[in-house]
């Protein structure tokens, strides 16, 4: 029989080997050292991709989803102000249920722009994203709270991006129903990469959850744009094969949305948007918006402390990099 010593020497050795590494191995080569930004083009790349036809509605100023609202006023300094908040409703042809644009009114991208690009994602890996926010920034970078995107800064022609992000959304549904988990966080993932000696680029060892998202940004040209196999990446054909293996469903599905994510409740910007919220108490929970009976609406689960801390690392870092 084992000790309860032993026991606790062999669970404080594994969980030493565990905790070891937070992500793939710096000595690992790169297939695209410049990033994946070559995908953007190379052979029509993934900003080649169709958007279906949409139409937009701007919300009359004074009230914001309380999403958007957190978002933007959830770090130093806040991403925007408020009242400079614009709410648009895209209604897009493949889905009864319209996507939320929060837009910062001095953001670099139109809504036109931030509305093509996010179109380009397949309906059925769309689908898993709820809000989209967009604030200005000194450069392109973004995050995914895993259930909604932020871009900071001008992402226009940067669809590998729109992509990286959303497979963060995909990489938690991956990991199960709960949704209180990413897939890229289990020892499954760490032993695919173990198979292969290349990652995508230096940002994909900065986690296993980045490196599994730049893979997924990898597998949509590979199953939209064109083959992989004209570049260079059979060092990390393991990592490929199963990201195409658990989204290709998603990926390539065609047709329109059959699910979508419950919206967050209606608030008032504040004080100064006086009248222009008179019908909405601070206390309402009012609900943007209708979706149609077509759709499965799926209430989002509050995040584990886990996945909270790394959502608010992904934050922070890439406000940073705009200049916040
Ligand atoms: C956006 O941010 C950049 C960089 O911080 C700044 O130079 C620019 O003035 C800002 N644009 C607007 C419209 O606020």
């Amino acid at each position: 029989m084992q000790s309860p010593l032993f026991k606790l020497l062999v669970s404080l050795t594994l969980s030493g080997a565990a905790l070891a590494q937070d992500g793939p191995p710096e000595s690992y080569a790169e297939a695209f050292p410049d990033g994946l930004d070559a995908l953007d083009t190379y052979s029509g790349g993934l900003n080649s991709l169709r958007y279906p036809r949409y139409a937009k509605t701007k919300w009359p100023w004074g009230k914001v989803p309380q999403y958007c609202y957190d978002d933007a006023t959830g770090d130093t300094p806040d991403y925007c102000d408020v009242y400079h908040i614009e709410v648009y409703e895209i209604a897009y042809s493949d889905c009864a249920s319209p996507t939320y644009v929060c837009r910062c009114n001095n953001s670099p991208m139109s809504i036109d722009t931030i509305a093509r690009q996010y179109g380009k994602l397949p309906v059925k890996a769309r689908q898993w994203n709820r809000y989209v926010t967009s604030y200005n920034g000194s450069e392109c970078s973004a995050y995914s709270v895993t259930t909604d995107l932020s871009f900071f800064g001008n992402c226009q022609g940067k669809q590998s991006v729109f992509f990286h992000e959303l497979t963060h959304n995909l990489d938690r549904w991956v990991a199960g129903a709960d949704l209180d988990a990413s897939y890229s966080d289990t020892s499954d993932w760490a032993d695919v990469i173990s198979q292969d000696t290349c990652v995508t680029d230096g940002y994909a060892k900065s986690s296993w959850g980045e490196d599994y998202a730049q893979t997924g940004v990898v597998a949509a040209f590979d199953l939209k744009v064109a083959s992989v196999n004209t570049l260079d990446v059979d060092c990390m054909s393991n990592q490929i094969n199963k990201v195409e293996d658990q989204l290709s469903g998603v990926l390539t599905g065609t047709g329109s949305c059959d699910r979508a994510w419950a919206l967050s409740p209606t608030v008032c910007m504040g004080d100064e948007a006086g009248a222009a919220c008179d019908d909405l108490r601070r206390d309402t929970k009012e609900r943007a918006g209708t979706v149609a009976s077509s759709v499965d609406v799926v209430p989002v689960p509050a995040l584990s402390g886990e996945i909270l801390e790394k959502v608010n690392g992904r934050k922070i870092e890439a406000a940073k990099k705009a200049g916040f």
